[in-house]
């Protein structure tokens, strides 16, 4: 169910912005119609969809629009065409009066920014009251819901301190607080984590994610970094010039990107963190050990040239492996079953492991590793030869862990 849809957007800055619509559409670059017309098109023609209870991320470069679009979700920036809707009503917020649209930002959608927006003079508990205080709430039943909020991002106990007793971290913990204290349905994160330390940066990642399993919220989060979008996105989006050029999961990103612009952001990135065994699987050689003797696996083995084949129940759970050696001594001995021969030699992973993860099980034995679902059945199996291929891939790429992997601005 989605919790925002988003229609042909467009956001022109300038002067008779809608003159730059029909130009957009006849194909002119957002570079041209500066030239010609002296307009900025902020966003052309986007359109997506949020899932509820989705980390949606939108990335790009800077200036691609990235928090034009967030901004123009709640009306912060006034859309120049297009529709945002939002919530099971589909409500359009383009139709909202500022009344309303007031009440729609206090309640429903929460904005956390990147440098905190606290007020210095107020306490870390008036802080994260100020909404609730805003829209006309009681001072006890607001102190009850902001210290609820306060808690939730674990800081309790500074209740009382003002922000600039805080770290960089504790204060966009007060931050997201603020963004919680009303227990909106959307989280809108502008590079909400972009001015921490690198190591405070990644606890507050772990964080959010830690968070989001408990609350559920729709967020929507914008972000220059790419490993940040592949470790909290459910889905990430990327913008180039102010449309949107690709939405797809982490892996869907890393494994076919679009075009050059999406490929140029990946490729420093290290694959083998975010591909997975189903992703690299292929099919494997089985038998069914119920209808299935030495004869039938012996004969298998020798037309597919493989000497293992996997050994399945008649429901498809996965049982062993058994050898090419060991089968054809047992059809010579005229044994009907292959049951005494199996081995559980071969590894076993589930399909959403990281090949990263997958590697000390392929190199533990000399065969495939069987790749098993919450049923232990069979999916498919996954050579070493392909692990490895994947990690030495990666490992010629220029990747440097140690670095943060950011998008170049262009100033
Ligand atoms: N108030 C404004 N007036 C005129 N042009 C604007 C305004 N705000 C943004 N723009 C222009 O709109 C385009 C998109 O800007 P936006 O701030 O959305 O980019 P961004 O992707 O968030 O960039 P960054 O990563 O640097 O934050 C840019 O070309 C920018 O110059
Ligand atoms: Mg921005």
């Amino acid at each position: 169910m989605a919790a925002i849809t988003v229609q042909n957007l467009y956001k022109i800055f300038g002067k008779k912005p809608e003159e730059a619509i029909p130009l957009l559409k006849d194909g002119m670059s957002k570079d041209e119609i500066l030239n010609k017309t002296g307009l900025t098109v902020a966003i052309n023609s986007a359109s997506f969809e949020v899932q509820k209870q989705e980390t949606f991320v939108i990335m790009g470069l800077s200036g691609s629009g990235k928090s034009t679009v967030l901004r123009c979700l709640n009306r912060l920036i006034e859309p120049t065409q297009g529709k945002v809707l939002i919530g099971d009503d589909r409500e359009n917020i383009m139709d909202a009066d500022k009344e309303h649209l007031l009440k729609l930002r206090r309640k429903r959608m929460s904005m956390v920014f990147q440098n905190f927006g606290l007020f210095p003079h107020r306490s870390v508990i008036n802080n994260v009251a100020y909404g609730l205080e805003i829209g006309g709430m009681e001072k006890d039943e607001r102190d009850q819901k902001a210290g609820e909020a306060i808690a939730m991002v674990g800081l309790e106990g500074y209740e009382h301190k003002k922000p600039n007793e805080l770290s960089g971290g504790m204060q966009q913990r007060v931050g997201l607080a603020r963004a919680l204290a009303n227990d909106p349905e959307i989280l809108l994160m502008d590079e909400a984590f972009s001015a921490l330390d690198p190591l405070i940066r990644a606890d507050m990642q772990d964080e959010l994610l830690e968070l989001q399993q408990r609350m559920s919220k729709t967020i929507v989060f914008i972000t220059h970094d790419l490993d940040e979008a592949l470790k909290i996105g459910d889905r990430i989006a990327i913008m180039k010039d102010g449309a949107i050029v690709q939405i797809g999961s982490p892996e869907q990103i890393l494994t076919e990107p679009a075009d050059d612009y999406v490929k140029a952001f990946v490729q420093n990135v290290d694959r083998t963190k975010i591909i997975t065994a189903q992703t690299i699987m292929r099919k494997a050689p089985s038998i069914n050990i119920k209808k299935d003797g030495p004869g039938v696996a012996v004969r298998k083995m020798k037309k597919k040239g493989v000497s293992t084949l996997y050994v399945l129940d008649e429901n498809r759970r996965y049982k062993g492996i058994i050898t090419i050696d060991d089968a054809t001594e047992l059809k010579n001995k005229g044994v009907k079953s292959v049951e005494d021969i199996i081995r559980d030699d071969a590894g076993t992973a589930a399909p959403d492991t990281p090949i990263k993860h997958l590697l000390p099980t392929a190199l533990s034995s000399i065969y495939p590793v069987a790749v098993l679902n919450d049923d232990r059945k069979l999916l498919g199996i996954v050579d070493r030869a392909s692990i490895i291929s994947e990690v030495n891939l990666n490992g010629t790429s220029p990747t440097n862990e140690a670095e943060p992997k950011t998008v170049p601005e262009h100033s």
